[in-house]
């Protein structure tokens, strides 16, 4: 997820000591069908099979998109764009070989050499990069959020519609293996009926609040700052904004286009669904982090998707585990960084009922006798109800994720993740955001296209 380095360092460290346990759990569940394998599909075979892609963005994600994507058979980078110079040294430092670099863009587009385009700029150039990515003819893997707002959405799904091209977002966990694991037991039915949803997910430190170091050289000879700041109102540079943009709103999306995002493409995709939530009331402030910031460090969310409540609680102001858990009458299955948890429940009494504490005595006894004789279980055939854990060596792995983008370059299939699923995914973000500055529950009107505030 986001902040890379910190999760990728930490879930390592966890990998490192959890490696036996997870393979011992994987054994026990092989009754169930195990999701594809994704680098088990046909692999490349010739040089016509190989995918060329040029990357804007080389920053903390897209330094880890790049050296992801050039492990993959097949895939090969041939150019970088990034307005900040230090970014061509550390793109050229990835790849090993000699890639052409530049700070325009515009000259991946016009390449006759390159297929396909991996965005990984800060959110609010995300559209603009998009759409002439598009229009240039190249399939795209842009990073989440999708869009900055749901104008640039509006654009962007416009754009895709437009042309054969395939676009990918990439809020990777909708291609880790836990997620497959979390559908395909709720497609099974094992909870039941569906009836509320929730997910929390919360930092405490100044990396994970996205106090990050500026680049010590950093100035406006290396970095074209006008350029960076694209239609946000022009400011004198300010290394603080292009290291931290995700604290502002004129670059970024908040902790809902940050982190919130992951957690709605994961529910839509465990749920299978591609649409935007009917209605979405939002809470929080300002509390941990009072850095000059001006989008909310503590943000519960309450949204209506599909009949169902979704209530997600995101913050950076005290440490806890990401977890969503879908619950329904005959139990919960709980989707953590690392592990799926089904946990069935009888939905039925297991003891007399303490109402019974109401009754005199002898009504009482009478009542607790005849429970007993009604739903005690034969002597030796006691149930022992069983939880199900499933154990994933990544949830968040980019791997996959891109895979299937270059696979989807090479086969022409369309990808789970497109733009639409990446817009909804986005809009219940913006809806969130929206709703926090109105200080009202807010709805998306289809007929303006536009949030409009409830009642
Ligand atoms: N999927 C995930 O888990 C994940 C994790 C982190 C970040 N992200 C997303 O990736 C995107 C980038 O985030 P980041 O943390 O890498 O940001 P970053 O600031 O570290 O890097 C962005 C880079 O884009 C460059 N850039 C900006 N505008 C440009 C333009 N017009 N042309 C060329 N280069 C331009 C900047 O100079 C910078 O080097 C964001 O949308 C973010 O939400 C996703």
């Amino acid at each position: 997820m986001e902040s890379m380095n910190k999760t990728v360092f930490s879930r390592r460290a966890f990998l490192r000591t959890t490696a036996g346990a997870a393979g011992a759990s994987l054994v026990a569940v092989s009754s169930l069908r195990e999701p594809e394998l994704t680098l088990a599909e046909p692999q490349p075979t010739g040089p016509s099979d190989r995918v060329r892609f040029g990357i804007v963005g080389i920053g903390m994600e897209g330094s880890g998109l790049l050296s992801t994507a050039i492990q993959l058979p097949g895939v090969e980078c041939v150019a970088a764009a990034d307005l900040y110079d230090r970014r061509h040294d550390l793109a050229k430092e990835i790849v090993g070989k000699p890639i052409r670099t530049t700070r325009r863009y515009q000259e991946l587009l016009d390449a006759k050499d390159i297929d396909a385009i991996i965005v990984a700029v800060p959110d609010h150039w995300h559209k603009q990069v998009v759409v002439d990515a598009l229009a240039a003819g190249k399939d795209v893997y842009c990073e989440k959020p999708m869009s900055h707002n749901p104008a640039d959405g509006l654009a962007m799904v416009a754009a895709a519609k437009k042309t054969d091209r395939i676009v990918q977002i990439g809020a990777q966990r909708t291609s880790s293996v836990l997620c497959a694991k979390a559908k395909e037991l709720l497609e099974q039915g094992v909870i039941g009926d569906l009836n509320l949803i929730e997910a929390t997910y919360g930092r405490n430190d100044p990396n994970g609040a996205w106090e990050y170091p500026i680049p010590p050289d950093l100035s406006p000879q290396n970095l074209d700052w006008d350029t960076w700041q694209g239609t946000a109102p022009k400011k004198p540079f300010d290394p603080y904004a292009f290291a931290r943009w995700r604290c502002w709103k004129e670059y970024g999306t908040g902790v809902a286009g940050d982190l919130l995002v992951h957690l709605i493409s994961g529910m839509q995709f465990v749920l299978g669904i591609n649409e935007f939530p009917k209605r979405v009331s939002a809470f929080g402030g300002i509390y941990r982090w009072k850095d000059g910031r001006n989008m909310p460090d503590v943000h519960p969310v309450l949204f209506e998707y599909d009949n169902v409540p979704v209530y997600m609680r995101l913050t950076l102001g005290c440490e806890s585990p990401e977890v969503t858990r879908f619950q329904g009458s005959k139990g919960s299955i709980e989707l953590r960084e690392f592990s799926v948890i089904f946990a069935p429940q009888a939905g039925v009494d297991l003891s007399p009922s303490y109402y019974s504490s109401s009754f005199p005595a002898a009504m009482r006894d009478a009542y607790v006798k005849q429970w007993h004789e009604e739903h005690d279980p034969v002597p030796g055939k006691e149930p022992a109800p069983q939880s199900i854990t499933y154990n994933g060596n990544d949830y968040d792995d980019l791997r996959p994720h891109l895979w299937k983008f270059f696979q989807a370059v090479r086969s022409r299939k369309p990808v789970v993740q497109d733009a639409v699923f990446g817009h909804n995914a986005a809009l219940g973000c913006h809806l969130a955001n929206e709703s926090y500055f109105r200080k009202t529950p807010v709805y998306w009107d289809p007929a303006s296209q536009t949030i409009k505030s409830m009642g």
